[in-house]
């Protein structure tokens, strides 16, 4: 399988349970390399941005405000098959139907606040990580 890279981000509620660590482990745990890694607090332009392919549902709005609600974790992780096995360790995007032991079946609380997002293809990943990471902040490790 080949090398791929990915856009992991823990989102407010990730970061406000104090669950970083944890979540990291379960990433280093499962043979992905984090690349590039800084906490920021999103603005709103850059989650409507970023979220922009869900302007027209209707918890575009919700969505946003929740992800600038306060600071967030951006990681590029790095693996074989980074993309898919990063959303298998996430686990479904509503946790009530997330697999036991996957971030959102342990952490989260419902589809709004779960906990972490990741990209779900290679075309997003290139354009999620791009979003948010210049060319210096990307390291081979
Ligand atoms: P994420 O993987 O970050 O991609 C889009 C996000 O929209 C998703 O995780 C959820 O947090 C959010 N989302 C999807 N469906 C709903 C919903 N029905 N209500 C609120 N938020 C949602």
């Amino acid at each position: 399988m080949a090398i791929e890279q990915t856009l992991s981000i823990i989102k407010p509620d990730g970061v406000k349970k104090n669950v970083i660590g944890k979540i990291v482990a379960l990433f280093e745990e499962n043979n992905l390399k984090i690349t590039a890694s800084k906490m920021v607090q999103l603005t709103r332009a850059e989650a409507e941005g970023f979220y922009a392919v869900h302007k027209a549902r209707p918890f575009f709005g919700e969505l946003c405000d929740f992800m600038c609600s306060g600071p967030v974790v951006l990681m590029v992780l790095e693996g074989e098959g980074a993309i898919a096995k990063n959303r298998e360790i996430m686990g479904a995007t509503n946790p009530a139907n997330a697999a036991p032991g996957t971030i959102r079946k342990l952490f989260a609380s419902s589809i709004g606040e779960n906990t972490v997002h990741g990209s779900d293809g290679p075309d997003t990943a290139k354009t999620e990580i791009a979003w948010f990471f210049a060319g210096n902040e990307l390291f081979s490790r």
